[in-house]
């Protein structure tokens, strides 16, 4: 294993195509083939125009290993540019780095937080590198990290490199959730207040509501609870030892009663968001949220890792150009419940949660049944998960995870 990573020669990459995942004006995506760019930002969508043609001396480039599909991916079809560089999840090899780069070095195994941020500014400092105010300097709407080579801004701040890239190749479809759907699903649990012999109940089993199942568990809840409408994905959560409850069956409250007793548990969290891809009765509104108020008990939190838009580029209509949901806050006033949303500051969760991966304590990627599949197979697994298929869709580009 170890010998597959170091065969990987930048000398041999000037010329080389880069096939990128890019939008489609039409919502979709296709495959574009590129020239290696290197360190040199490149023009057009996702990119700075201001910075065109610089050369990021604090970058490395990375030729990824893995680089997944995500639910967050989804909600940029149809409202990004057409030729938008997709994919924000990456775990790969270091192939170049820049001058400036100091404790990176080429051919190490690495870990990139899908939100990249500048390691300088005051909310980077507090670990709060979510709202670092530098991230869109360079790429303006993510990594694009669905490619064969990838740049990865402020690198030494970055990266989490692996401690041993083979024992790291033996776990890599576990590693390869650090990036993003982990220290999500995590983030939501913490903020939720999830903490022993308590009871949860998470709403979506997407990749990230199991994610946050599975957090939730190996934080000592007594109960993890999810809901859905998507069978396959309740199926996969049952498999995995969680309740499971079918949203459309009746009003949360009565279905947690059958399951533990009580309408309502001590923590929910809402990994759905407002734009839904699975057919919820009530897309683009605060329904998810709403039901969550009911089904938190008095005092408790709910975690919001889901996403909800407050000002989508593009075509999106009504909430999401506006921010306003329909959220029945009088209802969570009255019970005083509280509301914990945010993009998470995936950096601030790795160390520990790769720590956890590598004792075998977090078997993540059975948990949200990751599969690894080609980059020429991405048009087709944008098309399965965003209609609810049961599969986090890993992306191999180069072939290294079955070497
Ligand atoms: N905060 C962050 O940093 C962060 C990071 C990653 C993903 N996200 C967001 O987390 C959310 C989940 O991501 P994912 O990859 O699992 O997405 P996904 O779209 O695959 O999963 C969402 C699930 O919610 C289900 N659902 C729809 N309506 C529902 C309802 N009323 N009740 C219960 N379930 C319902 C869908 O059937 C689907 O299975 C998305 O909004 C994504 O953008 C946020
Ligand atoms: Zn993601
Ligand atoms: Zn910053």
């Amino acid at each position: 294993m170890t010998s597959t990573l170091a065969e990987t020669n930048s000398s041999e990459l000037a010329g080389t195509v880069n096939r990128t995942l890019v939008a489609t004006k039409e919502g979709g995506v296709r495959i574009e083939e590129r020239d290696y760019s290197g360190l040199v930002l490149r023009s057009g969508p996702g990119y700075n125009p201001a910075r065109a043609g610089e050369t990021v001396t604090h970058g490395v480039v990375i030729k990824p290993v893995t680089t997944c599909i995500c639910g967050s991916d989804q909600h940029l079809l149809g409202a990004v540019p057409d030729g938008t560089a997709m994919g924000h999840e990456l775990t790969g090899i270091v192939v170049e780095a820049g001058d400036a780069v100091q404790f990176t070095k080429v051919g190490e195994l690495v870990s990139v937080a899908m939100n990249t941020s500048c390691g300088l500014c005051d909310f980077c400092k507090i670990q709060q590198t979510n709202h670092c105010v530098n991230t869109r300097h360079y790429l303006t709407t993510g990594l694009g990290a669905q490619a064969d080579y990838v740049l990865v801004p402020w690198a030494d701040w970055n990266v989490l490199k692996f401690p041993d890239a083979e024992k790291a190749m033996d776990l890599i479809l576990d590693l390869s959730l650090l990036s993003d759907i982990l220290p999500t699903g995590y983030h939501g649990a913490v903020v939720a207040g999830v903490t022993t012999g308590c009871t949860v109940y998470v709403a979506g089993a997407g990749p990230v509501g199991l994610a946050a199942a599975a957090s939730a568990r190996y934080l000592g809840a007594s109960e993890v609870i999810i809901g859905d409408m998507n069978e396959d994905r309740l199926a996969l959560a049952r498999r995995h030892g969680f309740g499971g409850i079918n949203v459309t069956a009746g009003p949360l409250p009565d279905q947690l009663i059958e399951l533990i007793g009580a309408p309502h548990v001590d923590a929910t969290i809402d990994a759905v968001g407002s734009v839904v891809h699975g057919g919820s009765p009530e897309p683009r509104s605060a329904a998810v949220l709403n039901s969550l108020i009911s089904a938190t008990a008095p005092g408790g939190r709910i975690g919001i890792p889901g996403y909800y838009a407050n000002t989508l580029p593009g075509g999106s209509a009504g909430a999401h150009q506006t921010g306003q949901f329909g959220l029945a806050f009088g209802a969570a006033w009255a019970r005083g419940v509280s509301l914990n949303p945010s993009v998470v500051p995936v950096a601030k969760y790795q160390p520990p949660l790769m720590r956890a991966i590598l004792s075998g304590r977090l078997k993540i990627a059975d948990i949200v049944n990751a599969q690894v599949i080609g980059l020429e197979d991405a048009v087709d697994a944008y098309a399965d998960f965003g209609a609810g298929a049961a599969t986090k869709y890993v992306l191999d580009p180069h072939g290294l995870t079955r070497k």
